[in-house]
This record gives structure tokens, C-alpha cells and sequence, in this order.
């Protein structure tokens, strides 16, 4: 006997024109009616259904005002004047304080599909590293290694993972001892999930006991930080801060004592790394200023015309991107759910696998459905006094994103390994270039050893590191 009876779903789904979803009932399992019966349950459906209509008939209008949209104040990364240098000093001092008081904890967007990628997994698991072929978690996890180390402190990781990944992702972590992180300071958690909807707004059945669910968006993060425990771990822990990253961008600076201590001398709740776009094109995110409130405007919502403006000096008016790195406050977080969180989900059209009327699955060639998730950014205009400091994006950005070209584990091999070349060479180490400037070594340091140029510095001075690497070699340092 299945958990479930037909009819307490239909008195969940009828008033909201979905007992469709029931339609192959009768010839379920058992197994199977749980299975469906627990997901229809655990969905908010009068929330979810305006959602959908939302999604349906709020046309492809993003409702900004574009004429009042301005471009959002960051603090440059380049201090000139004599009061700026003596506040980045500061905020630098902060920053490291706090790491050595054990404030910070890292945490980790891992949820994801990783469908561009193409890679069968998740996207943590996925090996780049230029010389040892290392996966993005082992990385991260030898830079969490070396900045306890440094500051002489345990840092927590918290990893979010989402129904579809989390059993994979924690398997992976046990198959390989954690990297040498201690267990009990690794702590994954699952994000919410929400159905795919057919373009008439009905929900899509991927199974005939199953819907098509998908991992709300790294916006999920909020509600499943509270719901899994998480918050209270924090602070039980003493920490105040989370350093947010993506899984795909193992160049992020995890630990930045200057931009956590920028973050806590400003009062900001929320803080966000500012890279400048490469040009008007560029496919990031907009730090804008709506009414005073710190948003970020979607590249693909941008008019052309907005994406061209230049200023007095010929830069891009908007030339503040996102790169997806923040500091978050503890204290926020549990403030935002507290009550009814207010994000509201974007929509994105995806190929749905779904079951015809008979019974068969059918794989679409081309978008049929849409997926609601939600976007950590827009947490931030929600957030007192956001800060927003500029990167450079050679120390911070090179994320993996598709199979080859841009935003590759290629394009991230060359940035990585340039990076290393630039640490290398502030030591005074020789680094071997071809005619055309392009490197002529294949080089990887664990970021075990080294998370920023003064380690290079005293890994140089130690010996550990030659004062010249030679033409052609590979040199890797473990
Ligand atoms: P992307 O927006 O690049 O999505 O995620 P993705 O799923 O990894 O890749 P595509 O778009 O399918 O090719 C940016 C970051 O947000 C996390 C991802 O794991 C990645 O670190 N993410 C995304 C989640 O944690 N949950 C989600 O529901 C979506």
C-alpha cells in the first residue's frame, strides 16, 4: 500500500489545474506512488503556480526602468590617494584578523547541472589542473588546507550540493579522505528543487511516477542554508562570514582578506567582486543602482544601448560585471529567512524530457519547457549597504563552462597556469616564454603551497622552487 491515496493529491492539485501529473496512476507501484506522492507533497503549489503564470504571461518584459538604471559605485582595486591606500591597508589588516579569529567559513555553489559542460557528474569531480589533472574539489580543498595553515585557524567548508548530485559529490569526498580536510569541518547540504512546466504551465512528467524536478538555483542557496541546519552550524562555530564561490572558478581568490575586510569595515551585509568587462559584450552580470538599491541586471536584459554607453573617459558606462564572488554576512542570511523569503525565481526554457500519453519518454530537440530558479544576486538589494570592490580578473576569474573555446578547462588551464607564471616571476624566477609571449613550460603549484605571491616568495627563498624553470618542461610543485 502506497503512503498516498489518488485522492489527497488530486485535493493538492486540482485547485491549481494540475491532477494530470496523475493521469498514469492506476498502473504505479507502490514505490512508484511514494515516489510521486512525496514530490507533489513537498511542493508549494499556489506559490509555484504564480510563478508559472508569471513566467507565461509576464511577456519578456523585465519590468527595470531602464531610463532611472545607473551604474553601481565599486571601490577600485588600485588605491591612489594617500587616505584610500591607508583604508585598503585597513581593510587588508581586518580581513586577515578575522580569518585568524576563524570567522570565515567557505562555501561552495555545487548544485548545478553543469549541462553545458556535457560532463557526466558533478561538476566538482570534473579533473583540470594543468600538470597533476586534479578535480575543482581537490583544488579548492589544498587552498583551504594552506589558508588554515596561514592564519592558523580551522576554516569550515560548507558545500551545496542539490538532490541530483549530493550522493555522488559526498561519495567522492569519502573515496578520496577528504583531501586531507578534516571530516567533521566539510559539510554538504541539499538545495530545494522545483518542477519544469510545459509551455501551457503544466507540469512536466519525466516519468509516469515521477515529475521533472530541477535544482532551484544557486538562489536556493538562502532557504537551504536555514533548512539544512546549516545557519545553525555557523554560529554554534563562531562564524560571521560566509566567502561564496562557484565550483566552476578555481582561480577565485577563496579566502580574500582584503575583500572580507572591506566587507566588515563598510557594514555590508552582502559584498560582491567587481571584474571590468572585457568589452560591451561581454556575458556578465551589471552592478546597477535602482533607487538607491544595488541590483545586478542580467547581460541578456541589458538594452544594446545601455551596454554601449560610454562615459567621459571612452570606458563602458556599466562596466562593472559580476564574476559570482561574494562575501555573505551570517547575520543576513538569518534575517532573510526568518519570515517568507521574497526572491522571486527567473525563468529559463530547456529541453524537458517528458511522457507522452501512452507511456513513452520522449527526448525534445529543441526547448519545450521552462525551469524556474532562483539567483543569489538578487539577494543583494535586500542587503544594507552592499559593497562592490573590484577584482583583477587574473587573480580571480577563469570559470569552466563549456567543452572547448571561451570559458573552457582550456581557456582555464592558460589563466591558471599565466597566474603562476606572474606569482613565479614577482620571486624573481625565470619563467620560459615562446616568440609569440605565450608560455613555453606546462606549470602547477597545489594551492597546498601557495595561495598568493608572498608564499611563492618564501617557497623561492625555502628552495623549494628553482630560480629558472626551463624551456619546454613541466614542473609541478605538490
Ligand atoms: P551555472 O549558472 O553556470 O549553471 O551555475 P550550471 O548548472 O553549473 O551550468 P549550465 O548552465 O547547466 O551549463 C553557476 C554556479 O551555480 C551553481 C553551479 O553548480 C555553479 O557553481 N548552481 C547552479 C547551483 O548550485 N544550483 C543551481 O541550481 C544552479
Amino acid at each position: 500500500m502506497s503512503k498516498y491515496t489518488k485522492e489527497q493529491l488530486v485535493a493538492i492539485l486540482a485547485p491549481v489545474g494540475q491532477e494530470h501529473v496523475l493521469r498514469f496512476w492506476e498502473k504505479l507501484s507502490d514505490a512508484e506512488k511514494d515516489n510521486l506522492g512525496g514530490q507533489i507533497s513537498a511542493i508549494n503549489w499556489s506559490e509555484v503556480s504564480q510563478w508559472i503564470h508569471d513566467a507565461l504571461h509576464g511577456g519578456e518584459a523585465t519590468g527595470i526602468p531602464f531610463d532611472k538604471l545607473v551604474p553601481a559605485p565599486y571601490i577600485p582595486l588600485k588605491a591612489e590617494s594617500p587616505a584610500d591606500q591607508a583604508r585598503q591597508a585597513d581593510a587588508l589588516a581586518t580581513g586577515e584578523e578575522l580569518l585568524r579569529q576563524g570567522k570565515v567559513a567557505g562555501f561552495t555553489v555545487a548544485g548545478g547541472q553543469g549541462t553545458r559542460l556535457g560532463y557526466d557528474g558533478p561538476k566538482g569531480t570534473y579533473s583540470f589542473s594543468p600538470v597533476r589533472n586534479k578535480t575543482l574539489f581537490q583544488y579548492f580543498a589544498e587552498g583551504i588546507l594552506r589558508n588554515m595553515e596561514k592564519y592558523g585557524t580551522v576554516i569550515p567548508w560548507y558545500i551545496m550540493t542539490s538532490p541530483a548530485n549530493h550522493k555522488a559529490t559526498v561519495d567522492f569526498f569519502e573515496a578520496n579522505g577528504y583531501f586531507g580536510l578534516d571530516k567533521a569541518n566539510v559539510r554538504f547540504f541539499t538545495q530545494g528543487q522545483l518542477p519544469g512546466f510545459d509551455q501551457n504551465g503544466k507540469a512536466i512528467l519525466e516519468a509516469p511516477g515521477s515529475l521533472a524536478l530541477f535544482a532551484n538555483g544557486h538562489g536556493g542557496t538562502l532557504a537551504a542554508l536555514r533548512d539544512s541546519g546549516t545557519l545553525d552550524d555557523m554560529e554554534a562555530r563562531g562564524i560571521e562570514y560566509l566567502s561564496y564561490w562557484q565550483v566552476d572558478n578555481p582561480l577565485v581568490a577563496t579566502f580574500d582578506p582584503l575583500f572580507l575586510g572591506f566587507h566588515h569595515l563598510s557594514g555590508s551585509e552582502m559584498s560582491a567582486r567587481a571584474l571590468i568587462k572585457r568589452d560591451a559584450m561581454e556575458k556578465l552580470g551589471h552592478f546597477c543602482l535602482l533607487d538607491g538599491k544595488t541590483i545586478i541586471v542580467e547581460y541578456s536584459d541589458m538594452p544594446m544601448e545601455l551596454l554601449q554607453q560610454t562615459d567621459e573617459q571612452g570606458r563602458l558606462r556599466f562596466r562593472a560585471g559580476s564574476p559570482a564572488i561574494h562575501v555573505i554576512s551570517r547575520k543576513f542570511i538569518q534575517r532573510l529567512t526568518n519570515g517568507t523569503l521574497s526572491l522571486k525565481p527567473h525563468r529559463a526554457l530547456k529541453k524537458i524530457s517528458y511522457i507522452d500519453e501512452n507511456g513513452a519518454q520522449i527526448k525534445p530537440e529543441s526547448p519545450n519547457g521552462i525551469k524556474l530558479e532562483f539567483f543569489i544576486f538578487d539577494a543583494l538589494p535586500l542587503a544594507k549597504s552592499p559593497m562592490i570592490l573590484e577584482g583583477d580578473r587574473s587573480e580571480q576569474f577563469a570559470a569552466i563552462k563549456n567543452p572547448s573555446g571561451s570559458d573552457s578547462a582550456d581557456s582555464c588551464r592558460r589563466d591558471l597556469q599565466e597566474r603562476t607564471a606572474k606569482w613565479l616571476s614577482a620571486a624573481g624566477v625565470k619563467v620560459p616564454r615562446k616568440a609569440d609571449g605565450s608560455l613555453d613550460a606546462t606549470i602547477e603549484i597545489s594551492l597546498k603551497r601557495a595561495v598568493c605571491i608572498e608564499d611563492v616568495q618564501a617557497l623561492v627563498r625555502a628552495g623549494e622552487i628553482p630560480s629558472e624553470i626551463a624551456a619546454g618542461s613541466t614542473f609541478a610543485l605538490d
